[in-house]
């Protein structure tokens, strides 16, 4: 008997290649402590029958809602409120679909509705069906709903395709789902400093230059370090957001007081994460009146600034290193320069001109480059769910190269 004998997890499986997966999963699950129950889908009981459920659960595997088995309880009702935890494990794109949509017509979709327990969905599929629109559309409805998607691996698929969409791995699931109950703060005992929001170069007293950098992505970093256990300092330039809960934040306007800021922090710090859009240029002059104006034109010379995370990449020692990249163009190209340039571990590359993405929006798509060729595409995310994602991979990354 051990506390995760306490927690139940609910264990949906819908139809697709993957059951065999599900099957070691429930296996591992309950190997692991926890109280199993399943219930399948009409189309998962095509690839594996509920005794096999049944046999690795060690309870009755529900399919039907009108199978009434207890006439004291309401089986889907009782069900949702059993569960402390529901993982659709694998998550088609028709379950995804249909939970998007608020349609209970089976014994899986009725359930979902009826719980208030936190909802996993873990899905798996052909590569061009995961990032089809409609799937894409409904991940993000699911999202704001509140479920947690466990991203599909990369991998040869059942189809014959190589690509995103695999089930992740049951041991994987199995201790996230220990992580969830226990409480894991993977960051627990790192110092992780934040940069986010854009800088102002003076010009004279009542002019500046700046970007449109509103500081979202950077505070959203911060917050998720912040809440996986990382004492977190977020250096921010001048934005207009609330502070996030647990996290200290060194305010600093100019491209210069950013620098002196984070090098304040540096050689404490486990993890440097630069979202900020540092100016590459600042006046060369700054007036100290304000200029006045007069006939014709006006040539303003500039001057470069400190380029922040190159130096920090000079100057690292044990940090890991992860710098932001903004792009019009060759995003992939330019990431990967900066990358090597800038002696970082990571580079997060956002397409600017992506629609709702990038500069002063609410969400981000963005591509995390790594070291030996390692990449990592996100779906169009809230910039907070992102950061979270973000952050899990470097981590996940982190400890496959420990291994
Ligand atoms: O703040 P939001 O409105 O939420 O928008 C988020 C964002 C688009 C600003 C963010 O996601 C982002 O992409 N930040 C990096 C923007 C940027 O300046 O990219 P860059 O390619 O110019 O710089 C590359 C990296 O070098 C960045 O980590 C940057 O912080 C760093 N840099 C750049 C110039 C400089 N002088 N010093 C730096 O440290």
């Amino acid at each position: 008997m051990n506390e995760l004998s306490e927690k139940n997890v609910l264990v949906c499986v819908t139809g697709g290649i993957a059951v065999y997966k599900a099957v070691a999963l429930v296996s591992k699950l309950s190997q692991a402590g926890f109280k199993v129950k399943v219930i399948m889908t009409e189309s998962a009981m095509e690839f594996v029958t509920p005794l096999t459920f049944q046999a690795m659960s060690r309870h009755e595997v529900y399919t039907d809602t009108f199978d009434e088995k207890d006439p004291s309880v309401i089986a889907h009702i009782d069900l949702a409120d059993w569960a402390d935890l529901v993982l659709v494990a694998p998550a088609t794109a028709n379950v995804i679909g249909k939970a998007a949509n608020g349609i209970a017509d089976d014994m899986v979709t009725t359930v979902l509705l009826a719980t208030t327990a936190p909802v996993w969905m873990a899905p798996a599929m052909n590569v061009h069906m995961y990032d089809h629109p409609a799937v894409i559309r409904n991940i993000r409805r699911l999202h704001d709903d509140g479920i947690r998607f466990i991203e599909p691996s990369e991998g040869f698929l059942a189809c014959g395709y190589v690509g995103k969409g695999r089930l992740e791995e049951p041991e994987k699931l199995t201790e996230l789902v220990g992580g969830f109950f226990s409480g894991t703060k993977p960051l627990q005992g790192k110092k992780v400093v934040v940069t986010a929001g854009p800088t102002r170069e003076r010009i004279d007293p009542v002019r500046f230059l700046t970007n449109f950098s509103s500081g979202k992505m950077g505070y959203a970093m911060a917050e998720a370090a912040a809440g996986m256990g990382a004492d977190t300092v977020l250096i921010s330039g001048p934005v207009s957001l609330p502070e996030p809960p647990g996290v200290r934040v060194v305010r600093t306007e100019s491209a210069e007081e950013m620098l002196n800021a984070v090098l304040a922090e540096y050689d404490k710090a486990d993890w440097v994460i630069k979202t900020a859009a540092v100016a590459d240029y600042k006046p060369k002059e700054v007036h100290g009146r304000k200029m006045k104006k007069q006939e014709g034109g006006q040539l303003l010379e500039l001057e470069r600034t400190a380029d922040i995370l190159l130096e920090l990449g000079r100057r690292k020692s044990h940090q890991l290193l992860i710098g932001f990249a903004a792009e019009t163009n060759d995003v992939e190209k330019y990431a990967k320069e900066k990358l090597e340039k800038k002696n970082a571990d990571y580079i997060i590359a956002n397409d600017v001109t992506e629609a709702n993405a990038g500069f002063n929006t609410d969400d981000n798509k963005v591509t995390l480059f790594g070291k030996h060729a390692f990449e990592q595409t996100f779906p169009l995310l809230p910039k907070k769910e992102l950061a979270k994602r973000l952050l899990t991979a470097i981590l996940e990354k982190e400890d496959a190269n420990d291994r």
